[in-house]
């Protein structure tokens, strides 16, 4: 019965697994959307390039305007990428169904977890029966603030690159330590606040930059219904179209500024309601050094080039130019005679070298001419008209811009070779730039899913064959269950004779966990005693949060349904509330580790030899024997105990991700498992995870159990430095000696074999235990052989003498 109810059973775990690692989807493809209530709001997938999408809330109405982005710097192919609601309570974006981009970071053990999206744009994952919201989208704004939506001192907004690439620009709209709602320009090279300006503040700009209190550290900035924005540094602002409620937002532009907009029913256009800085070339960092800025209301604003000087990168403004010339302050440049070009209604602000009052236009150019470094000079008068006047020497070129009323003019400073540049000339400079508009194509790749017809066949005959058994199964059950209450333990002890425990049972087993015997994968382990007399090993997982218990409850009962005698036993478990716990046969003589490091009870090297051979049948069973569905991710000898007759068990194997076939050769680890010393190379540089990282591991045992040294510590060599990052000290250490072994034509063997084994071992055995556990730990995966071929070696020569 038991036989015949199996496939029955895989396929209930299988599907009841699914069930609950998602409990939501949208997916990229099926261009599926969530509305808002009112259908003001829409959330889905937005394209953002060619086969490049991110998951986003837009205003319904068009034009589409995406008022927020989970995933802007990162965004997910075109196939086979989704959202899920995880049954743990997180929301997570999965792209390509490859790994996860973006995800809300929430756990909950609640069962009541909904995701909404509400007519005010927020999106929100809140715990359903008591409304706690776990996570809300407008905690994470992108560059927009929508009405009432608060802008805090833990968040800011941050401009998108341009018109089309919605990717983090350069641009902070944030409250500083002084409590006061700034803007600043972050570039690669420069940060600049340009908002409020320090010299503004006596200047009759409207409200900007005048009367910021500093005082006041509650830090929210809140646009209502109305159009009117309040700061709780005293700053408000008030749009034009300010007392009527309209569909609106506060957008950090691509360009720096700050813009409400505002768009009624019916018209399709957003409409600019105000903006924070009124003059775009204002905003600093747009146009690099010897650079400036201009604004036309026919082009919009541009960056250009000085005179004599040319772009560093053309497709990037903020990057500047250099000069075409010998710079100044180069060993040839004293021999070059200065000329001064006069730019009209030109400043750059800041970085002032000197400022010289009541000087006179030629006495500001004799300075200028001295100073190796200057770069041109501030007058506040022209040339033409006055003759004394103030003077700022530049010794660098920043924040340029023209504009209109500014009653002086920049002299810059050029070699007398350039002396035929027509001062009119630079209106008239077409070096000037659209790097907007193109979208690139993102290409990060995605597999193909495969067909595997052999997964597909067993699949169905699982199903068809658990259609029949489930009549029979259902026809008993029937007759002999019909009140248990307790029904999934019972399935489970059918199956294993694996049983469900209550958390009291287990603590007066443990004597309320008072023998600890072990720490380490998740858990403490504890020693008990059971009512049946029996001695078990009782392990409670920490970190329970994260996990269900239908969904902990799947995973366990498939570690349950292992039985290999190399295998360490579950007799079963308990999950109850936060408790999480696993109950294992006991191993009366601890672990691997503990027996290399005692040094009163040595392994001899019969018992060793039986260990390697163990533990690679016990790696073997899990990697191929049950359709290669596990790695173990962490063998080390910790994980490796001891019975009675010191026969090995590998422990700890199910803790670690259950793979699918299918999945094998696609890295579906986001994060490093493992131990250091034991870890393959394949988890530092971040390639496919296969079983080989597992026989690597074996490989690096199988080094410390012939060598007694452990690959963390205790290696006394100074000249080989850890120059890999995955600690291949250990591993170094024996290749070098076997290299200077077969060049001097001695045995290399009796060299790295641990001195507590003193002479009592097989040469030949040992030799070939020795070479094969270092193609166990050859850098490259696929040189390394499987754990079954490794397990088929040992045991050829297992009654050799
Ligand atoms: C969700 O609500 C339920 C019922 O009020 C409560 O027991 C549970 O602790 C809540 N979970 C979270 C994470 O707030
Ligand atoms: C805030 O601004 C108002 C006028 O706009 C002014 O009367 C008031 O004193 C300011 N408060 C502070 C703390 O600066
Ligand atoms: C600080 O700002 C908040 C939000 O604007 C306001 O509610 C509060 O009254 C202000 N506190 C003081 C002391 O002005
Ligand atoms: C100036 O000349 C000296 C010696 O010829 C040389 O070492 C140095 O690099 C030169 N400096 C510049 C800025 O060209
Ligand atoms: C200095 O000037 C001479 C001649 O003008 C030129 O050949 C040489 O390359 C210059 N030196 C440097 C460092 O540019
Ligand atoms: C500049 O000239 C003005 C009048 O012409 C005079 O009042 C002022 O003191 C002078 N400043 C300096 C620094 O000499
Ligand atoms: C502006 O450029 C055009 C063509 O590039 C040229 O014909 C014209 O003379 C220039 N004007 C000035 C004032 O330099
Ligand atoms: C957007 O800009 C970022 C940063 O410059 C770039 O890496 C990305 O490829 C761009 N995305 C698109 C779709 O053009």
């Amino acid at each position: 019965m038991a036989s015949l109810l199996l496939p029955f059973l895989v396929s209930l775990i299988i599907f009841h697994n699914f069930q609950h690692t998602s409990s939501f989807s949208l997916s990229v493809e099926k261009d599926v959307i969530v509305s808002s209530p009112e259908g003001t709001f829409t959330a889905g997938f937005h394209p953002v390039g060619e086969n490049a999408y991110c998951f986003a809330i837009w205003y319904t109405q068009p034009p589409r305007t995406v008022v927020w982005m989970a995933n802007r710097d990162q965004p997910v192919n075109g196939k086979r990428s989704t959202l899920s609601l995880l049954g743990v309570g997180n929301l997570v974006l999965t792209d390509a169904d490859q790994f996860q981009v973006w995800s809300t970071n929430t756990l909950t053990s609640s069962k009541q977890v909904q995701l909404r999206l509400y007519d005010t744009g927020n999106l929100v994952l809140l715990n359903n029966s008591n409304g706690f919201v776990l996570w809300q989208s407008f905690d994470f704004p992108t560059d927009t603030l929508l009405p009432n939506q608060p802008l805090r001192k833990t968040t800011n907004l941050v401009s998108s690159i341009s018109g089309t690439n919605y990717s983090s620009g350069y641009y902070r709209l944030f409250f500083d330590f002084e409590n006061v709602l700034r803007l600043m320009y972050q570039g690669p090279r420069v940060t600049s606040v340009y908002w409020p300006f320090a010299w503004l503040q006596n200047n009759n700009f409207g409200n900007n930059g005048n009367g910021r209190s500093t005082f006041n550290d509650t830090r929210v900035v809140l646009l209502d219904d109305f159009g009117r924005v309040v700061s709780s540094d005293n700053f408000t602002f008030t749009t034009s179209d300010y007392g009527t409620v309209l569909r609106r937002r506060l957008t950090l532009d691509h360009d720096g500024n700050v813009r409400l907009y505002s768009i009624k029913d019916g018209e399709d256009n957003w409409k600019v309601s105000g903006q924070f800085r009124p003059q775009p070339c204002f905003i600093h960092g747009i146009c690099g050094p010897n650079s400036y800025c201009t604004n036309q209301p026919t082009s919009g604003r541009k960056c250009i080039c000085l005179p004599g000087h040319r772009w560093v990168d053309s497709e990037d403004w903020s990057q500047g130019c250099i000069p075409n010339f010998q710079p100044w302050c180069s060993n040839n440049s004293t021999e070059q005679e200065s000329h001064f070009l006069q730019l009209p209604e030109m400043d750059f602000y800041g970085y002032d070298y000197a400022l010289y009052q009541n000087h006179t236009y030629q006495r500001c150019v004799n300075l200028c001419s001295r100073l190796c470094e200057c770069k041109g000079f501030q007058h506040s008068y022209s040339k033409e008209g006055g003759d004394i006047g103030q003077c700022y020497l530049k010794t660098q070129l920043l924040n340029g811009h023209r504009s209109g009323g500014f009653s002086g003019a920049f002299f810059l400073r050029l070699p007398l070779s350039l002396q035929d540049y027509d001062d009119r000339a630079i209106l008239n400079n077409s070096n000037v730039l659209v790097c907007e508009g193109e979208v690139k194509v993102l290409e990060r790749p995605y597999v193909e899913e495969k067909e595997n017809a052999f997964v597909k066949f067993m699949l169905w005959f699982a199903i068809a064959l658990g259609g029949i058994e489930f009549v029979i199964f259902f026809l008993v059950w029937c007759l002999l269950f019909k009140n248990d209450a307790d029904k999934e333990a019972y399935v489970l002890a059918v199956e294993t004779g694996f049983r469900k425990f209550s958390y009291s049972e287990l603590k007066q087993a443990t004597k309320g966990f008072s023998d600890e015997i072990g720490r380490g994968g998740g858990g403490t382990v504890y020693k008990g005693l059971l009512s049946d007399n029996r001695v078990v090993a009782i392990k409670r997982l920490h970190e329970v949060a994260n996990q269900g218990e239908s969904e902990f409850l799947a995973e366990v009962s498939i570690i349950g349904r292992l039985n290999h005698m190399n295998l360490i036993g579950m007799l079963g478990y308990c999950a109850e509330g936060k408790y999480r716990l696993l109950v294992y046969e006991y191993m009366e003589n601890g672990s691997l580790a503990q027996n290399l490091s005692s040094s009163s009870n040595v392994l001899d090297w019969s018992k060793r030899y039986n260990i390697a051979l163990g533990t690679a049948r016990g790696l073997a069973y899990l990697h191929e024997e049950c359709l290669e569905w596990i790695l173990h991710c962490d063998i080390k000898p910790q994980n490796i105990l001891l019975d009675s007759d010191y026969q090995p068990k590998v422990a700890d194997f199910g803790l670690s991700k259950l793979l699918n076939r299918n999945n094998l050769d696609n890295s579906t680890f986001s994060t490093i498992r493992g131990t250091r010393g034991y870890m393959a190379p394949e988890w530092v540089f971040n390639l496919p995870i296969t079983s080989k990282v597992d026989v690597y591991s074996y490989g690096i045992v199988v080094l410390e159990m012939i060598t007694g040294r452990s690959p963390t510590t205790g290696v006394q060599i100074t000249e080989i430095e850890a120059k890999s990052p995955h600690h291949e000290r250990l591993v170094t250490w024996v290749r070098e000696k076997r290299k200077k072994g077969s060049e001097m034509g001695s045995s290399w063997v009796n060299q790295i074999v641990d001195p507590a084994l003193g002479s009592d071992y097989d040469m030949n055995k040992m030799e070939m235990l020795a070479t094969m556990a270092l193609e166990c730990v050859e850098e490259e995966k696929d040189v390394r052989p499987t754990m079954s071929h490794v397990a088929e070696r040992l045991q050829s020569h297992e009654h050799d003498s």
